[in-house]
């Protein structure tokens, strides 16, 4: 098939406010100079929002990147992922036509293309709703035939339920995506042979399925508001690139600051100090930190030295947006709680919980939104995770003395700390 622009294009192309702001915090993920290596996720929203990819859309992501237009061209005609032409309004289909779905059917899907949308692929149906492709397999084959429909996969298809979902489609009705025939995930046909505790307190559909129907987002055309943006790789603020600038500058002293601070080509190195790795961790971190140049552990020779000092530690510097909570110099009582029943938080995440002041469940169901942002930006290492895995709302269940989901796995033993 030839790849090449289209011969009836749109006259412009903008991304919507909020794809926008996303599309420059990709950007802040690539080194000064390396912008360019935002192309492939720039490209993809931008065919997200329209359906297919415009020559005004590839010359605007070009333009956002620095990028002559034939570079970006030629990204866009290379990957098949690309759609050069128009597709159907509603939704592309994507028939894998590969091994295990053609033993199990994909030619009969492939002739409910040519029945119901147009007889060859990537021709629009008579009402433009609806146009069709084969593709290689797309990594469902337990769930053969299969077909990709707009940003999810309907799975265990058979010719006349797919002209169901085809129909319904067209209605403006989105077909729940995922196994058609019954079957919750890739279990065999006739349920778990193992590991069946997990039959019991799950979601209605699979994690996948379950996104899907949450977001609404099938075949709904990306504008940006479907989920909150987040970007917690960005720069010390976490924005985009268009405030990234100006925060740096403001940061400059306090970095200029820092590069006059001990390299770590200064400090000693760990096997010159007799550090005894008492444990795979605690080693790692030590040799981590005296890379780092963090004296205290490449001074430390005991576990116990290395605790005592990690507790006498002050607490990370702040920086960034948001409001520092109010914070403890030790846990009530002497005694904190188990954060890590808090999901998403592991050992190293409970130890600097701690060394920012926070021990107690209590604490962290009272952060504000501004309070989370400041905590989001203050985890070194695991910036953005208190959002990420909503640590707000698990608390509030655990202070109240409820169970989360997670928190009574990890009392029946069912999760291990790593
Ligand atoms: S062969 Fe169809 S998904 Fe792998």
């Amino acid at each position: 098939m030839l790849r090449r622009l289209h011969s009836e294009q749109p006259a412009s192309f903008a991304f919507t406010p909020d794809n926008q702001a996303w599309a420059e915090a990709q950007i802040t993920k690539y080194p000064e100079g390396r912008q360019a290596s935002a192309i492939i996720p720039l490209l993809w929203r931008a065919q997200e929002q329209e359906g297919w990819l415009t020559r005004p859309a590839i010359e605007a992501v070009a333009d956002m990147l620095g990028m002559a237009y034939m570079r970006a061209l030629e990204v866009a005609s290379f990957y098949f992922m690309f759609q050069l032409q128009p597709v159907g309004s509603v939704a592309h289909i994507q028939i894998c036509g590969t091994t295990s779905c053609m033993i199990c059917g994909a030619e009969d899907l492939v002739a409910v293309c040519k029945e119901k949308i147009a007889a060859k692929p990537h021709t629009l149906s008579a009402d433009g709703k609806l146009s069709w492709e084969e593709v290689e397999c797309l990594g469902a084959c337990a769930n053969a035939p299969m077909a990709q429909i707009g940003k999810d996969y309907y799975e265990d298809l058979t010719a006349e339920r797919f002209g169901e979902i085809l129909d319904e489609l067209v209605a403006g009705k989105v077909p729940v995506p995922g196994p058609q025939n019954g079957r919750y995930a890739a279990e065999p046909k006739s349920g778990l042979t193992s590991l069946t505790d997990f039959e019991s307190g799950r979601h209605e559909y699979n994690a996948s399925v379950q996104l899907a129907t949450d977001i609404g987002d099938t075949v709904k055309r990306i504008d940006g508001t479907e989920v909150p943006l987040l970007h917690p790789w960005g720069d010390a603020g976490g924005r985009p690139q268009s405030q990234a600038k100006a925060a740096n500058e403001a940061v400059a002293p306090s970095r200029a600051a820092a590069e006059a601070a001990p390299k770590p080509a200064d400090a000693p190195k760990p096997e010159d100090t007799s550090v005894i790795k008492p444990s795979t961790e605690l080693a790692g971190e030590a040799e981590l930190a005296a890379r780092k140049g963090t004296w205290k552990y490449a001074k430390a020779t005991t576990a116990q030295q290395v605790e005592k000092e990690d507790a006498a530690s002050a607490a990370p510097v702040a920086e960034g947006p948001g409001t520092k909570p109010e914070t403890l110099s030790e846990a009530r009582d002497g005694k904190g709680d188990d954060l890590k029943r808090i999901k998403g938080i592991g050992p190293k995440l409970a130890a600097l919980c701690n060394r920012l002041g926070f021990f107690h469940f209590d604490q962290i169901a009272n952060w504000t939104a501004d309070e989370v942002a400041w905590v989001d930006q203050n985890l070194e290492g695991f910036k953005g995770r208190v959002t990420r895995d909503n640590w707000v709302e698990q608390a509030k269940t655990l202070a109240s003395g409820g169970e989360t989901e997670f928190s009574a796995r990890v009392k029946k033993g069912d999760v291990y700390d790593k």
